[in-house]
């Protein structure tokens, strides 16, 4: 009832029993209290079988074991982030924890103490909600509020890894003697307890590792990658079906139909989408997506469905909106897809990571010379100058995993200056972007950007395009948008 509702203050913490919710509490009676701790079913599972990708965990721990004999390693899932009052944001597992776990409990930390033989892996979670203390409706995150969650034993079958009561962890680690290293950025408590045993430079380097155990994927991996590239295709697939309504509204159109698609088939998107219509495709960040959508002018659509195992896909397409590119925008559209191209094929095993850019880069050039907008440079001038980079902006590409720009604490001599190996999985992107400010290009070039990205995995004799199944090529583009706008 409503005048049993107060706002929260620290004082009427200190009252015997409340119960707190929606950011107010409100007092329970004795009765109420005894009732609610008594009546509940054993719903304990037994019996459950592991994770699918239980062993590949076990493989990454036993690696990352043999890397840092002797040493207590500690790696926190984080927690989750107060968006305001008790309104929490979504939580998403560290990349490090779920890589080498499978799991994505808030609050959960991987610990792996060192033994004689290497390490024996324990995973601290909280348990089941208390019924006797009340915690689990007195409490706003008792299960009874946010559901259910896996008791330890259950933990234990479906991780595969022996489980333990997080909240013993602070003080344990506080006791623990010998070398410690945490990734640290995840779990503030934890670093709390760890402030004197560690220190920013091993800490850096289990991070680093972390990201270079990650450069190439094993076949539990590849899968997710594939699932995340089939279910942003049909992510696409789903906006061009639609882009009638965006017309008729605005780019937000567009992100809330990827976004359902990736809500639906995965856990997420993996990064935030970039829904850009019209000149918006100049702004390489364009998040925003608020703008008109126009027939005539051209859409970027830069997005990726993040999977339930937190393996995303990253892919552009660049749209004619009404379905049909016109000549100047197809004059820049084909440049940037024989750029592509270029790119695609200089990603195989042996090659340096930076030939695909440097392909890419050098088809771009030419395009642009041939277009008179460097005056009378030859080509490679314009690449020693790096001239063309006015209107190509970015790199050509990027690690892709768990995290969109994945592997980026790895060192540069093990990956940007590393050659490429079977199992590694990157984008190749180009693009050509002419602001709609730019006085030093013919003003039909203005405001017209083009992004074409796919997810390429280097395969034992080349590569495999993960996200093929979206056409690319402008005839096949146009024919693909007549066929789903009907
Ligand atoms: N979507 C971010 C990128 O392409 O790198
Ligand atoms: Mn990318
Ligand atoms: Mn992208």
């Amino acid at each position: 009832m409503a005048e049993e509702l107060t706002p929260a203050t620290p004082e009427e913490t200190e009252e015997p029993i409340k119960q707190r919710k929606n950011g107010l509490y409100r007092e329970v009676s004795d009765e109420l209290a005894e009732n609610m701790k008594s009546g509940w079913a054993d719903t304990e599972l037994t019996g459950l079988a592991p994770i699918a990708q239980a062993e590949h965990t076990a493989a990454r721990r036993a690696a990352l074991s043999a890397r840092f004999p002797g040493e207590r390693l500690v790696i926190p899932a984080g927690n989750l982030k107060t968006r305001s009052n008790d309104t929490e944001y979504s939580f998403r597992a560290s990349t490090e924890y779920a890589y080498l776990t499978g799991d994505q409990t808030q609050d959960g930390v991987l610990v792996l103490e060192p033994t004689a033989g290497g390490h024996r892996a324990t995973i601290y979670l909280l348990p089941r909600s208390n019924r006797e203390n009340g915690e689990f409706w007195l409490d706003g995150q008792g299960e009874l509020w946010v559901g259910r969650r896996h008791s330890l034993a259950e933990a234990e079958q479906l991780l595969g890894i022996p489980a333990k009561d997080v909240r013993e962890l602070p003080a344990a680690l506080q006791e623990a003697t010998g070398p410690v290293r945490n990734v640290r950025g995840h779990d503030a408590a934890i670093e709390a307890a760890l402030t004197d045993k560690v220190t920013a430079e091993r800490d850096e380097e289990l991070r680093v590792y972390l990201s270079e155990a990650r450069l190439v994927k094993d076949a539990f991996e590849i899968a997710e990658l594939q699932k995340a590239c089939d279910s942003t295709a049909r992510g696409f697939e789903d906006v061009v079906k639609v882009l009638d309504k965006a017309e008729a509204t605005s780019e937000r159109y567009i992100e809330g139909t990827f976004f359902l698609r990736a809500r639906v088939e995965g856990n997420d998107i993996g990064y935030g989408s970039i829904c850009a219509a019209g000149p918006h495709a100049t702004t390489l960040h364009w998040v925003r997506n608020d703008g008109a959508v126009r027939s005539g002018e051209l859409l970027l659509l830069d997005a990726g469905v993040e999977t339930t195992e937190l393996y995303t896909a990253d892919v552009t397409r660049t749209l004619p909106i009404n379905g049909r590119f016109n000549e100047i925008q197809r004059r820049i559209y084909d440049a940037v897809y024989e750029a592509q191209e270029a790119g695609i094929a200089a990603v195989k095993p042996g090659a340096d990571y930076r030939d695909f850019h440097d392909a890419a880069q050098r088809v771009l050039a030419e395009k642009l010379v041939e277009w008179g907008l460097l005056g009378d440079l030859d080509v490679e001038k314009v690449l020693e100058l790096g001239l063309q980079r006015r209107w190509t902006l970015h790199g050509t590409g990027h690690m892709l995993g768990m995290d969109v720009h994945d592997c980026a604490a790895a060192r540069t001599a093990s990956y940007v200056d590393a050659t490429l190996e079977p199992g590694m999985c990157l984008t190749v992107e180009p693009g050509l972007y002419f602001q709609a400010d730019d006085l030093t290009v013919p003003e039909e070039y203005r405001g017209i950007g083009v992004r074409i990205e796919d997810d390429i995995l280097v395969t034992e004799d080349g590569n495999r395009n993960l996200s093929a199944s979206l056409p690319r090529q402008a005839d096949e583009v146009e024919a693909w948008m007549a066929r789903l706008k009907g």
